[in-house]
């Protein structure tokens, strides 16, 4: 595997496999990576020649107060993951390669942004879409993959690289659960040992949704209410959790057929995220 820290090396290693008539996938993350982002890499090398991974700890789209400064770095054990799955290249670039200290341009999806985690974490997708939108100038890959567990990121940056004309096809993979139940995410190593058997109740509680929207005897209105009810009852403080059109995100009407629940919570000082897509 390939480690290259700036654009100009990067560029250089892409311009070789294209020569060659190779083509690029590629798995953006902030590293500390788990069986999740593995999956990623699985799927982007049964889908092209070559494999590019990036690793950067994003800092616009942490807010004041978030973890930026304590998002897990774990660089040596990342690397090792990366090879066992056959990655080509990564790429790690510091701080100052991404975002010249003078930069004036910053990407904003409207609408979608502002909705579910947006409200939340005002700015969070503007920092994402920023981010994605460089890393994809600067790979210039024929694909890139991300976890369908960030369903409302996943939204916005297909429509981020639709309006912007950004020729690469996004695809979602699916969620990686623990034995539990529980969405792997980077910052469940942050839960405690109480919390770690309280969290898996947050997909019991999406599939329960569910299965009551296609029972359907109960108004989405009222499966919201019940839902948030058993997340403050099992210990977890609600952000939000709605039942949604999946195409948009907005608001699920009786007639909408394609569907996904998403929900936000905190758990202790863990903000946990996660979401059942479906067809009814
Ligand atoms: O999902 C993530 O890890 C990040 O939001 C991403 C897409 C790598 C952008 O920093």
């Amino acid at each position: 595997m390939q480690i290259v820290n700036t654009v100009s090396e990067l560029r250089e290693a892409v311009k070789i496999w294209r020569l060659a008539g190779e083509s690029v996938a590629f798995v953006p993350t902030m590293g500390n990576l788990h069986a999740g982002h593995l999956q990623l890499v699985s799927a982007a090398k049964k889908n092209a020649d070559r494999v590019v991974v990036s690793i950067f700890v994003n800092p616009t789209q942490f807010g004041v107060g978030e973890d930026f400064e304590t998002y897990p770095r774990t660089e040596r054990e990342d690397r090792s993951k990366l090879e066992t799955v056959g990655t080509d290249l990564l790429f790690q670039p510091a701080v100052t390669d991404i975002y010249a200290p003078d930069a004036k341009t910053t990407v904003t999806v409207t609408d979608l942004s502002g909705l579910y985690c947006g409200a939340s974490r005002p700015g969070h997708f503007s920092g994402v879409a920023t981010v994605v939108c460089k890393l994809f100038n600067i790979v210039q890959p024929d694909r890139a993959l991300f976890g369908l567990k960030d369903f409302q990121q996943l939204t916005i940056i297909k429509t981020m690289a639709r309006d912007l004309h950004i020729p690469v096809q996004i695809t979602g993979i699916d969620t990686v659960r623990e034995p539990s139940g529980l969405a792997m995410s980077s910052r469940n190593g942050y839960l405690t040992n109480t919390e770690k058997r309280i969290a898996p109740r947050l997909y019991q509680v999406l599939c329960a949704a569910r299965d009551a929207v296609l029972a359907g005897n109960k108004t989405y209105a009222d499966i919201e209410q019940e839902a948030l009810q058993f997340l403050q009852q099992a210990g977890f403080q609600t952000d939000y959790f709605s039942v949604c059109r999946s195409s948009d995100l907005k608001k699920a009407a009786a007639e909408d057929v394609d569907l996904v629940l998403l929900t936000a919570v905190k758990l202790g000082k863990t903000r946990l995220i996660d979401n059942i897509c479906f067809s009814r």
